[in-house]
């Protein structure tokens, strides 16, 4: 199938150009039948606890699949913050290793929560930009033998930037430390594998990339480190029998399982099923060469326009969002809108994040727009 032909389940582009998957992933025909499956399931059995059970096991199945991962090294959070704070609930930070070190390109949420560390001792350390870049001669001072955690987004969410993971991980582990990757805004489009790259962990969520809904995301962890965290923020589907029902004892499982806290945000596994099952049907690596053929003609097009990119101009440096200064990104989003293009903003920078269904239409429509707003590219 060409990739052309992708472009047809996802109704939205009859009416709009729609290049805002850095911020929610667009809707399938097939997510939205499986969301309708959920439904049907309530209206003729009421519960099935057996067929979301199974469902459950299979978005794991298929987060595991994603990344190269064992299903028993991924636990199904509902969002990238519920598996990183159970991880930060299970990280002894008033010994001889109190140091977490985070960037300057950090999610608020995966700064938020090691700072939350702080009245049981935790330092957190903030590795700096160079030219949109980490300085990762920074990261080397920053990191060493008091440093617990170095946790690094794959790709940064302001500007697109896509960070060297195998690198850091080095960094870490040469210091005694364990590394956590954020890849909600790679994972789906951008080939990742957690054994080729040595993290430790890694979080995220379904609704952008990987073409699911929110309530849904993924927290991998090194099967090798798991039985030695004990995560305080826990809860019934964490224990190693869910079904024990024991009040008496906090018995985690012994798989990754046990950073899971409670009920699975049911309809949102139904979409993060469909969702996985058409990202891997499709193929990452091929969904990564489309979406960087998109981009070129886009920077190209930025620079004949005389637009500035805040992303890194080189294809191996960004993640799928390309990102362009602008004296007003809010204004110009709206105005886009009303163009019926579809894009983000923040910090200053416009976001266009194309994926597997846009094509170059998406592309020459944005450009043609950007030349109209052109007052507003900076
Ligand atoms: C890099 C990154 N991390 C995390 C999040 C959100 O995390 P959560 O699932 O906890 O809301 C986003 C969402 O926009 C993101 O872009």
């Amino acid at each position: 199938m060409s990739m052309k032909q992708y472009r047809a389940d996802f109704p939205i582009f009859a009416h709009r150009h729609y290049i805002n998957s850095c911020s929610y992933g667009a809707l399938a025909r097939q997510v939205e039948a499986a969301y309708g499956d959920y439904l049907a399931c309530r209206r003729t059995k009421g519960a099935d606890w057996p067929g979301w059970c199974a469902i459950h096991e299979d978005v794991r199945a298929r987060f595991a699949r994603l990344v190269g991962a064992d299903a028993d090294e991924v636990a199904v959070t509902t969002s990238a913050s519920a598996g990183m704070s159970s991880l930060a609930s299970a990280l002894d930070v008033s010994g001889p290793r109190p140091v977490i070190v985070t960037t300057d390109q950090a999610f608020p949420t995966e700064a938020q929560i090691w700072h939350a560390l702080a009245p049981r001792g935790a330092q957190v350390r903030h590795v700096r930009e160079q030219g949109g870049q980490l300085d990762l001669e920074h990261m080397r001072e920053l990191v060493d033998e008091r440093t617990v955690l170095v946790a690094v987004p794959l790709v940064c969410y302001r500007h697109g930037a896509l960070n060297d993971i195998a690198a850091i991980a080095q960094i870490a582990h040469d210091a005694g430390a364990l590394v956590l990757v954020d890849g909600f805004q790679g994972l789906g489009a951008v080939p990742f594998d957690v054994r080729e790259t040595g993290v430790d962990f890694l979080a995220g969520g379904a609704l952008k990339y990987l073409l699911g809904s929110a309530g849904i995301g993924y927290f991998y962890a090194r099967k090798s480190l798991i039985e030695g965290l004990y995560p305080a923020q826990t809860g019934w589907f964490a224990q190693a029998d869910i079904h024990a029902m024991n009040i008496h004892a906090n018995e985690p499982s012994p798989t990754a399982r046990r950073f899971e806290q409670g009920t699975p945000s049911v309809p949102a596994l139904y979409a993060a099923q469909a969702g996985l099952d058409y990202v891997l049907d499709v193929g990452v690596d091929q969904i990564h060469t489309h979406v960087q053929a998109l981009n070129r003609a886009l920077k190209d097009g930025v620079r004949a326009l005389g637009g500035t990119l805040a992303s890194p101009e080189e294809d191996a440096r960004h993640g799928p969002m390309v990102a362009i200064r602008s004296t007003d990104d809010h204004a110009l989003v709206a105005a886009l809108e009303k163009d019926n293009i579809i894009t983000s903003c923040r910090d200053g920078n416009l976001r266009v994040s194309a994926h597997l269904y846009n094509d170059m239409s998406d592309i020459e429509a944005l450009l043609a727009a950007l030349h109209e707003h052109r007052g507003l590219l900076a």
